[in-house]
């Protein structure tokens, strides 16, 4: 059996990755650790497993792999301080808040031999496996242009906490922008099997305020303009003030149609063919926040990709390495924003 330990006890926690390791029959949780004292008994109570007092004993036991469900500011500390453990880590997204740390982290885990992927679970997604295949095949010709949508409420939703650290800078680093859009900007990078090497956005920081009706310190809308190798042109809008139903939709319009992924109540993909066909797919719905905070989690499969990797001994297809072309448009949003400028992405 796969010894697991979980670092940090919040939402992500609770709803994704401690049920998805007890579902699967290749691990078994060994413990977790939480700064808040109480969190990690809370979370053994529920799941199985210890309650390590502190990272340092998590770290030195018995457990082979480790999640890291800590505050974006953390995860690299966290993710290499378990590498350097001899742990494999599954880390969660945003990878981390800046490049060199992302890639610290991406060399830690060569050097020690061990595996590090990233919680991008978008890529797992019925739909979008099947889209990437259509792609592939080269069935509909050259990508075009492309947009897509990550819009939902916002995370105090999620966390059920008004004054969420998701709003901090200094914790968060990144708004709405990082938040959904690494998920969008790496589905992209997935999908098209190309690097995004242009960037321009605008973030802005339109609704959310603290308790005390200050504004957040980071962006709670983005708008992205990606341009890709091929030359191929998109966009990109997230936000937490969609205070409608979520959207979580993408659309690649190539030479030969177009890609409606997650766009339709019941067809989660549809290829609309230029001579006019319809082909729609009745695949899995991506589960919202809101159903996941409410008990309606379906499996997002990052669990059991991770398990499947320790087991098989194979490098995990959402490694660290895959995931910097999306952090390197991440940072280069950021950037664009502030200056005002296009900026060009390089590695
Ligand atoms: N893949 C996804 O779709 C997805 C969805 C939600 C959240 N996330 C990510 O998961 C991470 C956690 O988010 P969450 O919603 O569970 O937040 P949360 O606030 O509910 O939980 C975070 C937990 O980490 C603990 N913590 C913070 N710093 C720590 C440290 N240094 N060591 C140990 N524990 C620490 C906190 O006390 C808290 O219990 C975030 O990075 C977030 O972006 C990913």
């Amino acid at each position: 059996m796969i010894k697991i330990g979980i670092i940090g006890c919040g939402k992500i926690t609770e709803v994704r990755h401690a049920p998805e390791y007890v579902e699967n029959p290749y691990c078994e949780l060994a413990g977790f650790f939480d700064v808040v004292p109480g969190r990690a008994r809370e979370f053994a109570d529920k799941f199985g497993g210890r309650a390590f007092a502190t990272m340092e004993e998590l770290l030195a036991s018995d457990v082979d792999a480790v999640s890291v469900c800590v505050a974006n500011a953390y995860h690299a500390s966290t993710a290499i301080a378990a590498l350097k453990a001899g742990k494999h880590v599954l880390c969660e997204k945003p990878m981390a808040m800046n490049e060199a740390d992302c890639l610290e982290m991406v060399e830690t885990a060569r050097k020690m031999g061990r595996f590090l992927m990233i919680g991008q679970n978008q890529r797992l997604a019925k739909a979008h496996v099947k889209a990437k295949e259509i792609l592939d095949s080269g069935e509909l010709g050259r990508i075009i242009t492309f947009q897509t949508q990550f819009c939902h409420p916002g995370p105090e939703g999620w966390t059920g906490s008004k004054n969420s650290w998701f709003f901090d800078k200094k914790i968060a680093a990144f708004g709405a922008m990082a938040d959904l859009g690494v998920h969008k900007t790496d589905l992209i990078v997935y999908l098209t099997g190309q690097k995004i090497v242009r960037t321009s956005a605008v973030l802005a920081t339109l609704d959310k305020k603290f308790p005390d009706g200050t504004p957040i310190t980071v962006d709670d809308n983005a708008i992205c303009t990606y341009t890709l190798e091929s030359g191929a042109i998109g966009t990109m809008t997230v936000g937490w003030t969609n205070y409608g139903q979520e959207d979580n939709s993408t659309k690649i319009y190539c030479e030969g149609g177009v890609i409606r992924l997650y766009d339709d109540p019941r067809y989660s993909l549809i290829v609309e063919k230029r001579d006019g066909d319809v082909v729609p797919y009745e695949l899995d719905q991506l589960t919202s926040n809101k159903e996941q905070t409410t008990g309606g989690r379906t499996s997002t499969g990052v669990i059991d990709a991770f398990i499947e990797s320790i087991r098989t001994n194979t490098p995990p297809a959402i490694s660290g390495e895959s995931v910097l072309p999306a952090m390197r448009a991440v940072f280069a949003n950021q950037v664009s924003n502030d200056t005002g400028a296009a900026v060009e992405i390089k590695g």
